[in-house]
C-alpha cells in the first residue's frame, strides 16, 4: 500500500515560518514538509505522486542538466497551493494541467500556484522544466548526496535528501510513486537508471536510455549513474531481468563479486520472500571521493568495487528499505540493522563466523565505545543516521530477536514483514507487534532495551 500516510505532526515552529512566508496565501496550502521530525522540509503535504517521467540531458563536459519532470499526482486535501521539493538548478517552466503556474523559489521549496484551486481527491500533472549545474547536498553528517560529479559522469545516489538535486519530488520515502526516465548522454556514456531497459537509441552524437521502474519507490532511491561503463544484460534462470554496468577500471575487482548477485538474490528470497522487483542489477562507479555506496532500487550503486557483504548488504535493501521503506527517517534502523543483519546471516550460512561470534565480538566492546552512544531506535538526530549503533546494534537488536523466539518464528517475521508492507512503508512499532504476534511473546522489554534505551544493554 504505498499511499498510507500516518498523520505527523509539522513542527510548531515550522508552521509559524511558513505562515510568516506566505501572507498572501489564502485558502488551504499543502505544507512544507511531511514532518518527518529528522528532515523537517522533506516531502510535502497535500498530495501523493503516483508516477514521475523525468527527461533529462546531461553533459559530463559542462556539467550541464536539462530536465523535464512530469508529475502525476492526487491531491489528498483541498489545494490552492502546493510545493515540491528542488535544491538548486533554475525552473524555466512550469505547468500544472496544461496550465501555466506560479511558482517561487525558497531554499529546497520550489512553491506552486495553480492557476485553480485543487480539489481534494483530483488527480493533476505538474511539468517543470528546469536546468543548470546540479550540485550534492551536504547532509547533517557532513556526507554528499545528490547528483555528484565525477571525471566521467555523475554518481547519483539521493539518501537522504539528494533527490531534489536532480528532479523536482515529494521527497519523502512515504510517498512512493513509478518512474520512467529519458536519459541523454553523449554517445560512448552511459545513462543507467532503476528499473527496466526499454530502448537505447544514438543519433547525432548522443545516446538516449529508457528505463521503467514500475514498481512503487521511494525518490531517494532513484539513480541517474552515467559514466563509461561496461555493461552486461542478462536474465536468470528465474527470468530476473539483470544490468551490470561497471567502471572498467574497477571491472577487475567487481565481476567476481557482482557476478554472484542471482546468488546472492536466490539465497535472500529464501530468508525474506520473493525478490520484490522484476530487474536487478549494479552499478559499480570509479567514484572514491563519495565513500558510501547506495540501495538504489533494483540495482545499488556502488562508488568503488564491492566486496561481496557489501553486495550482500545492499541487496537485503532491496526487501528492506526499498520494497519496504521507512515512515520517518527515525526507523533508519528498519533499513540499515536488517541489512547489516543479512551480512551476518551470509557469513553464518556460507562457511563464516556464525551470527552468534559476530554478535559476541560486538557486544565485547566495552561501555565506552561508539557502538553505545545511542540508541539505534532513537539516533537522535539527521546526523546520526548513517552512525554504526544503526548498522550494528540495530543487527543485534534482530539477533537478540531472534534467539528470543528462536529461529522458525523469527524467520517468519522477516517473511511476513516484507509481504504485508510490499511496495509500502513500514514502521518500528508495526515490526514489533508482528514479531509479538507471530511468536506469541510480548517483547516490549527487548525492543525497549535495544532500541530506545540509553548505553550498552545488559544480557538477560
Ligand atoms: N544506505 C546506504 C548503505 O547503508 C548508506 C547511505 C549513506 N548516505 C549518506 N548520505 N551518507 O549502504
Ligand atoms: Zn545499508
Amino acid at each position: 500500500m504505498p499511499h498510507r500516510r500516518p498523520a505527523l505532526a509539522v513542527p510548531v515552529a515550522l508552521t509559524a515560518v511558513l505562515i510568516a512566508a506566505s501572507p498572501a496565501a489564502a485558502g488551504p496550502v499543502g505544507d512544507a514538509g511531511v514532518g518527518d521530525p529528522y528532515f523537517p522540509l522533506a516531502g510535502n503535504g497535500g498530495y501523493h505522486v503516483s508516477h514521475y517521467d523525468l527527461t533529462l540531458a546531461y553533459d559530463p563536459g559542462t556539467k550541464h542538466l536539462a530536465g523535464t519532470a512530469v508529475l502525476t499526482a492526487r491531491a489528498t486535501q483541498d489545494l490552492t497551493r502546493f510545493d515540491l521539493d528542488l535544491s538548486g538548478l533554475t525552473v524555466t517552466g512550469l505547468t500544472v494541467d496544461h496550465r501555466r503556474a506560479a511558482h517561487r523559489r525558497s531554499g529546497q521549496e520550489l512553491v506552486v500556484t495553480p492557476d485553480r484551486p485543487l480539489r481534494k481527491g483530483r488527480t493533476f500533472r505538474v511539468t517543470v522544466t528546469y536546468q543548470g549545474t546540479p550540485a550534492p547536498v551536504t547532509d547533517p553528517d557532513g556526507s554528499a548526496d545528490g547528483w555528484i560529479p565525477t571525471d566521467d559522469g555523475a554518481f547519483v545516489a539521493g539518501e537522504p535528501q539528494g533527490a531534489m538535486t536532480w528532479f523536482p519530488a515529494n521527497n519523502h520515502p512515504l510517498d512512493k510513486a513509478s518512474y520512467d526516465f529519458a536519459l541523454t548522454v553523449p554517445q560512448g556514456r552511459t545513462a543507467v537508471a532503476n528499473g527496466v531497459l526499454v530502448g537505447q537509441r544514438t543519433r547525432n552524437g548522443r545516446t538516449t536510455f529508457r528505463w521503467h521502474q514500475a514498481e512503487p519507490m521511494a525518490a531517494y532511491l532513484a539513480t541517474a549513474t552515467v559514466g563509461t561503463f561496461k555493461v552486461r544484460q542478462y536474465t536468470t534462470k528465474s527470468g530476473l531481468k539483470v544490468y551490470d554496468a561497471i567502471d572498467p577500471r574497477e571491472a577487475n575487482a567487481a565481476e567476481p563479486v557482482t557476478r554472484q548477485l542471482p546468488a546472492v538474490l536466490d539465497w535472500e528470497s529464501k530468508l525474506f520472500g520473493p525478490y520484490p522487483f522484476r530487474a536487478a542489477g549494479s552499478i559499480v562507479d570509479h567514484a572514491p571521493q563519495v565513500g558510501y555506496a547506495l540501495e538504489t532500487q533494483t540495482r545499488p550503486v556502488y562508488d568503488r568495487a564491492p566486496d561481496l557483504s557489501t553486495l550482500v548488504h545492499e541487496s537485503a535493501h532491496q526487501w528492506f528499505g526499498d520494497s519496504v521503506s521507512l515512515t520517518s527517517w527515525k526507523d533508519i534502523w528498519l533499513n540499515e540493522g536488517f541489512a547489516t543483519y543479512a551480512e551476518w546471516l551470509y557469513d553464518e550460512q556460507h562457511g563464516g563466523d556464525s551470527a552468534q561470534k559476530t554478535f559476541d565480538a560486538l557486544y565485547a566492546s566495552p561501555a565506552g565505545d561508539g557502538l553505545w552512544a545511542f540508541p539505534p531506535g532513537n539516533p537522535g538526530s539527521g546526523a546520526n543516521i548513517f552512525a554504526r549503533p544503526v548498522y550494528a546494534r540495530g543487527a543485534m537488536t534482530l539477533h537478540v530477536l531472534r534467539k528470543t523466539v528462536g529461529d522458525r518464528a523469527f524467520f517468519r517475521v522477516l517473511r511476513s514483514s516484507a509481504a504485508e508492507h510490499r511496495g509500502g512503508n513500514g514502521t518500528t512499532a508495526q515490526f514489533q507487534r508482528l514479531a509479538e504476534r507471530i511468536s506469541g511473546k510480548n517483547l516490549g522489554p527487548l525492543f525497549h532495551t535495544w532500541l530506545y534505551t540509553a548505553g550498552k544493554p545488559t544480557l538477560p
